[in-house]
């Protein structure tokens, strides 16, 4: 590609539609992993249509924001860049440059025509279920339309996206996501993805073997199979036989070169059987699992449609940590959801200590439009939740100080994944997530060696080789 045809195209290309190679996009990914997994894809769909990523917006032809509708902050979030996003789109169009903005995601999802409407400098508005049509959406975008595509589509996007990786900037990738279920029929009286990603729909095992394979094949040792609700994936066996998460992941276990499994996000309601025994059986399968609970109150759990009590939680964490004793939890939770008082708290912060976590992440409820929770009466006044967050907090944070300090003398598998802070120090995953420093050369990176864990820091551990 020569630096002439990469300036002639953009301008050829208007009056033409047709994709041009050498333009660059910039891809800025908010919200769950799922929105990291579907920003690589779209990566590889405007690969195959000339497109290279790039990490300076400033070179960007494309940008690109793949949001996050699920609390008020990161809807907000998305309207602020796009005004940013207005003023160099108004520079770039007086230079004579091509400049083009597309929303992705989930807010795309929620608010489809309204961003049009609130932003018109937008050129494209695209859901997560139709992002595999965005290279035909630019085409028409360059056309003068504006376009808005969020249905949910008939066919199936991960058959139209191409199956090689756009490159992903200097260090080769050791860890990958892997989209193996999509939306949620749960329903929770707060929560807006039912509605952003659509009902529960699981991808076929062939598809997610080649998928893994291919991974596989490009250097990735550890995969992190996503869902919003992972532990829902079903699909027929090779006999025709209904498989669960926990039969897919003892057939991927067997991909050469793969050496770790992880799976996120579970829901506890989900967590079969055969899922447990995988963790009992499977070494390869990380012992860390992330199990968002939200509340630790009966009440509120039964107002929040979680459909199951604190009761059955901490049973099921007891089976989970009889099969897999090594285990570490992970978890979410809401404060400050409609009508919880302060005991429905104390009912939180009483199976927090139950439970133990090694991580945790915590929210102020944030009401949302067209979800249940946001017509219930009694909402929690902001101080209060305020308040509530910052004792939960202490109490996860101590916890999590605790599993880290549990750590320090361990004898532990790491598998090296980037240079570190340091020339001559790699940066690696801990079995139970954490990023650990240590001395290591740059080829041993996607090594799995063993090391003795010696001291925490602030938000890693370190180690030496054992
Ligand atoms: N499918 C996952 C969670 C997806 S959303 C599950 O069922 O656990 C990730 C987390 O965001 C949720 O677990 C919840 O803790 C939080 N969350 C979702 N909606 C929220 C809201 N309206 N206000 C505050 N936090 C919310
Ligand atoms: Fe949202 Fe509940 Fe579905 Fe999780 S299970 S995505 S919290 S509705
Ligand atoms: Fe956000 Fe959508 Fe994920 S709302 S958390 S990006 S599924």
């Amino acid at each position: 590609m020569t630096e002439e045809i990469a300036e002639m195209s953009p301008l050829a290309a208007v009056t033409s539609g047709e994709p041009s190679p050498g333009r660059k996009v910039f891809i800025k990914t908010y919200g769950c992993q799922m929105n990291v997994y579907d920003s690589s894809r779209m990566s590889d769909a405007l690969a195959a249509d000339g497109y290279v990523p790039t990490d300076v917006m400033d070179e960007a032809d494309l940008v690109l924001l793949n949001t996050c509708h699920i609390r008020e902050k990161a809807s907000e979030k998305v309207y602020s860049a796009l005004g940013r996003l207005r003023q160099m789109k108004r520079q770039r169009t007086s230079e004579g440059r091509e400049f083009m903005i597309g929303v992705a995601g989930c807010v795309a999802q929620a608010e489809g025509e309204e961003i049009s409407r609130r932003e018109p400098s937008v050129d494209v508005v695209i859901g997560p279920q139709t992002y595999h049509r965005l290279p035909d959406a630019l085409k028409r975008a360059r056309k003068g339309e504006r376009v808005v595509d969020t249905d949910y589509a008939v066919e199936d996007k991960f058959e139209h996206l191409p199956s090689i990786s756009a490159p992903r900037g200097k260090a080769r990738a050791v860890t990958a996501f892997l989209t193996v279920q999509e939306g949620c029929d749960k329903f929770c009286t707060f929560c807006v993805v039912p509605y952003t990603r659509g009902s529960e729909v699981s991808r076929p095992v062939a598809q997610i073997v080649a998928e893994a394979e291919r991974l596989a094949g490009e250097g990735v040792r550890e995969l992190t199979l996503l869902g919003q609700n992972v532990n829902a994936w079903t699909s027929a066996g090779p006999k025709g036989e209904r498989w669960g998460l926990g039969d897919l992941l003892y057939r991927l276990a067997e991909i050469p070169g793969i050496a770790r499994l992880r799976y996120t996000t579970s829901h506890p309601r989900d967590m079969d059987d055969r899922l447990i025994e995988a963790h009992r059986d499977l070494r390869m399968l990380m012992p860390y699992l992330h199990l968002p609970v939200q509340s630790g109150s009966d009440r509120v759990l039964k107002a929040m449609n979680r459909r199951h009590n604190a009761h059955e939680y901490i049973a099921l964490i007891d089976r989970i940590r009889a099969a897999r004793p090594d285990i570490a939890l992970s978890g979410d939770f809401i404060v400050g959801f409609p009508g919880e008082t302060e005991a429905d708290f104390e009912a939180t912060l009483e199976l927090v200590r139950r439970v133990g976590y090694a991580q945790a992440y915590s929210f102020k409820y944030s009401s949302r439009p067209g979800t249940p929770g946001a017509d219930l009466p009694d909402h929690v006044d902001e101080e209060v939740k305020s308040e509530r967050l910052a004792r939960l907090q202490e109490l996860l944070l101590m916890q999590q100080n605790r599993f880290a300090a549990s750590c320090v003398g361990k004898t532990i598998d790491l598998l090296l994944e980037k240079p570190g802070r340091n020339p001559g120090q790699l940066i690696g995953r801990s079995p139970w997530l954490q990023s650990v420093n240590v001395d290591a050369k740059t080829s041993q990176i996607g090594d799995i060696i063993n090391v003795r864990i010696t001291a925490t820091g602030p938000n890693s551990l370190f180690a030496e080789v054992a």
